[in-house]
């Protein structure tokens, strides 16, 4: 594995509950991020998949200073950037940027294209001085496919596909090592996503860039990612090479979710075992004491209560060597393949 450009321990985002109006008391708060640990390595891709309101939003806010962490540290190559200000933190944010969901949102319909794409260079005009930045931007639509005679349209000229480009384009303006791209496709049609997710591979190897790849869906980060890691209320409860999570979970909540994931083959869907969880997702403001997964979890036992498991190579597998070998925060980890291996691409 190549070194590390991204190193996130113990990050922690509390939103305080108040009530009152004039006098403003904290009763609680939502823990919407509560202990994140994850690596990004050079050039690699980490998806981070989970259900709506795990706080995988949050986590990349925190990563490109959208939002300040109560607490944990985010280090960029060694450093730590949340203890950044001023001229030292903005030369840090050049190389961390950004790709949102929602092309329709993102974009503001009343500045062209260009202007948008151009934008970053208001903030870091060392990076493209004034007379070349019409240039700059129509490379950068070149580059991600679209024609740079359209530096003078407006958004709603383009198709959702077509907005995402632009959103990207933008993201790279800055020539930043990291992309943290927060469901880059969900917004789009099945037909549109897959030439999204083309465009951010090549475009991976062209720049040398380190992806964080948000989505709730397993099957669509499969395809992207070198590693992946499940989200669930807040925490990464597994994380390892692809094949290691999607062929050799050992983490009962990956399990659910793989079993939920569509599957093209036909015998293979009759074939699988579905496991439906009981119950809702507990609210953020009031989570579970030891594991935070115990009140949905079919496995629990009296110690899931008591004890928070830790995100590491569960003690059965402390001496395998094998793929079941990978960081799993539950005390009764057990392999289960829940569905069939890929088969290898040629
Ligand atoms: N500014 C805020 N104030 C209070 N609570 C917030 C705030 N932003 C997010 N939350 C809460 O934090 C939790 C995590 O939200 P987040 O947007 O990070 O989830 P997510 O995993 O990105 O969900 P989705 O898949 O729906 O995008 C949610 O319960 C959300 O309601
Ligand atoms: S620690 Fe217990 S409750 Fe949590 S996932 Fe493992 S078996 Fe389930
Ligand atoms: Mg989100």
């Amino acid at each position: 594995m190549t070194e590390p450009i991204l190193e996130v321990s113990g990050l922690v985002k509390h939103y305080p509950l108040t009530r009152g109006i004039l006098f403003k008391k904290q009763v609680g708060a939502v823990k919407a991020v509560d202990g994140v640990d994850l690596t990004l390595h050079r050039g690699e891709t980490l998806g981070i998949v989970g259900e709506s309101g795990c706080g995988k939003s949050t986590v990349a806010k925190m990563l490109v200073n959208l939002e300040k962490p109560t607490a944990g540290e985010i280090r960029y190559k060694g450093e730590d950037i949340t203890k950044l200000s001023g001229r030292a933190l903005k030369a840090v944010r050049r190389n961390i940027q950004m790709v949102f969901q929602d092309p329709y949102t993102s974009l503001n319909p009343r500045m062209t294209v260009g202007d948008i794409i151009g934008e970053p260079y208001e903030i870091h005009p060392e990076v493209a001085p004034k007379g070349d930045r019409r240039r700059k931007v129509q490379d950068l639509l070149d580059v991600v496919g679209l024609n740079p005679e359209y530096i003078n349209r407006y958004p709603h000229q383009f198709s959702g596909g077509q907005r995402q480009r632009i959103g990207i384009a933008r993201g790279l303006a800055l020539r930043p090592e990291v992309i943290v791209a927060d469901e880059p496709v969900s917004a789009l049609d099945v037909s549109v996503q897959a030439q999204v997710i083309n465009l951010l591979d090549r475009l991976q190897s062209e720049f040398d860039l380190s992806y964080l790849f948000i989505a709730h869906d397993l099957s669509i980060v499969r395809h992207i990612s070198d590693r992946v890691g499940v989200m669930y209320l807040g925490r990464i409860v597994e994380i390892g090479r692809d094949a290691e999570i999607y062929d050799h979970p050992t983490h009962p909540y990956t399990q659910a979710l793989l079993s939920a994931v569509p599957l093209p083959d036909p015998e293979a869907r009759e074939h699988r075992e579905r496991i439906i969880l009981v119950g809702d997702v507990p609210s953020p403001t009031n989570i579970p004491s030891g594991c935070r997964f115990r009140t949905r979890c079919w496995k629990a036992r009296e110690r899931c209560a008591l004890e928070v498991p830790a995100l590491a190579v569960p003690a059965e597998f402390r001496h395998a060597t094998g793929p079941e070998a990978h960081d799993s925060a539950c005390h009764f980890a057990e392999l289960k393949q829940v569905v069939p291996p890929e088969e290898p691409q040629a």
